[in-house]
């Protein structure tokens, strides 16, 4: 190869890498001409409760654009029941994931069912309680089949067929040494929301915090002693040892 040969390689070498830099430039331009003309094309729905969100967002935005396929444009699930369901689930909010994103905001509110129809036990023995597959089931196995498409509905069918229980994380526990019974509160007339915060309201159940200070001017956590031992204290219930301890 000649000098000039050589001077010339390297030129069109160079020439080259120029055009592949400034295409890759380029490249993100042409991309983004492309998503804005995938915004103006309508949005496809892909699930029901996909098809409930878009609904939602076209009602509060005429402009947009959608199509709810008929197999996604269904009742139910509602957009509420998605919504709570994502909540439940939600790794940012405070509390146990549980094996199932179970909404009490979502049963509790929207659908009103007692807190007693759930956790029988609390007016009649120690523990409140948490229901079975069974009780679930009651109402769940009448539900029209589009709710499988909540996989904590899936879930749920999974442990019926199986006969196997729901493990969930207990979120309130007392240590061993404490005695503590839910029927003798309930019984002096105080309802769950005293000790257990407004739980109708929460989608992922959380322990909520105590703001009350004590006599020796500390904030109390719910389940420390000084907690039970102050509302004892402002009901005139006992405060002796061997009431709570074993
Ligand atoms: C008294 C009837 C009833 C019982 C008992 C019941 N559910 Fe539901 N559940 C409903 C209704 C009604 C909906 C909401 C339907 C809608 O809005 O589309 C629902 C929605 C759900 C959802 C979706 C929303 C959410 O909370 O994430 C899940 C998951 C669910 N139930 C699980 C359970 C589990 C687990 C149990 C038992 C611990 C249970 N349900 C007991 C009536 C019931
Ligand atoms: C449809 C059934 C259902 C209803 C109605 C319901 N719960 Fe629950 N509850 C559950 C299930 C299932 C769990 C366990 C999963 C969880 O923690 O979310 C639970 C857990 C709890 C816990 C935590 C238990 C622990 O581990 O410490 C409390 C407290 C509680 N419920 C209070 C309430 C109150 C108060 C109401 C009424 C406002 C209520 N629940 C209504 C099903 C129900
Ligand atoms: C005086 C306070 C107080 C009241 C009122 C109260 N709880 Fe509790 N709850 C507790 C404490 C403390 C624990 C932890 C108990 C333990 O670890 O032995 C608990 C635990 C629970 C649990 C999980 C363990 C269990 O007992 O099954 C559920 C579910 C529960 N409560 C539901 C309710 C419901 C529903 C109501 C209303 C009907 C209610 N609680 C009223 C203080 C209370
Ligand atoms: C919201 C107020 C309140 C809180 C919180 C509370 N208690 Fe009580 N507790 C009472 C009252 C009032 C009585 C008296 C009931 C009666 O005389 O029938 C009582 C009674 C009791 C009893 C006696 C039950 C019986 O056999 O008569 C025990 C044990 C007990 N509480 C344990 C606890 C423990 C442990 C805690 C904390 C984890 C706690 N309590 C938190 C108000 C409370
Ligand atoms: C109203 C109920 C109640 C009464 C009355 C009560 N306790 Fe407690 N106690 C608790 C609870 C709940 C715990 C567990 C939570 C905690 O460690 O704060 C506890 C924990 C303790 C612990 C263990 C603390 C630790 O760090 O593990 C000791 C020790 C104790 N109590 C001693 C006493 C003595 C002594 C008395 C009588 C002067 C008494 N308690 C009265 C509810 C009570």
């Amino acid at each position: 190869m000649t000098a000039l040969a050589r001077h010339l390689t390297r030129r069109s070498l160079f020439a080259a890498l120029l055009l592949v830099g400034s295409g890759a430039l380029l490249l993100p331009l042409a991309f983004g001409r492309m998503a804005e003309a995938q915004a103006r094309d309508p949005i496809v729905a892909r699930s029901v409760c996909d098809a409930q969100r878009l609904k939602a967002r076209a009602a509060s935005n005429p402009q947009l654009e959608i199509v709810v396929p008929p197999e996604f444009d269904r009742l139910f699930p509602t957009l509420e029941a998605c919504e709570s369901h994502d909540a439940a689930w939600d790794p940012a909010a405070p509390g146990h994931d549980q094996p199932i994103p179970f909404s009490h905001k979502h049963h509790s509110t929207a659908f009103g069912i007692d807190c007693m129809y759930c956790h029988t036990g609390a007016d009649r023995s120690s523990a409140a309680g948490v229901p079975s597959v069974e009780l679930c089931m009651g109402c769940h196995a009448h539900f029209p089949a589009e709710y499988d498409e909540l996989e904590g509905i899936q879930i749920l069918k999974q442990h019926w067929e199986s006969g196997k229980a729901i493990e969930w994380k207990q979120l309130h526990r007392l240590p061993e040494h404490v005695k503590f019974q839910h029927q003798a509160h309930l019984r002096a007339g105080f309802d769950c929301q005293s000790c257990h915060g407004q739980v109708e309201t929460m989608d992922k159940l959380h322990v909520t915090p105590d703001t009350k200070f004590w006599q020796y001017g500390l904030p109390t956590q719910k389940l420390e002693m000084g907690w039970c031992v102050m509302c004892h204290r402002d009901n005139g219930a006992s405060q002796d040892c061997l009431t709570c301890h074993y």
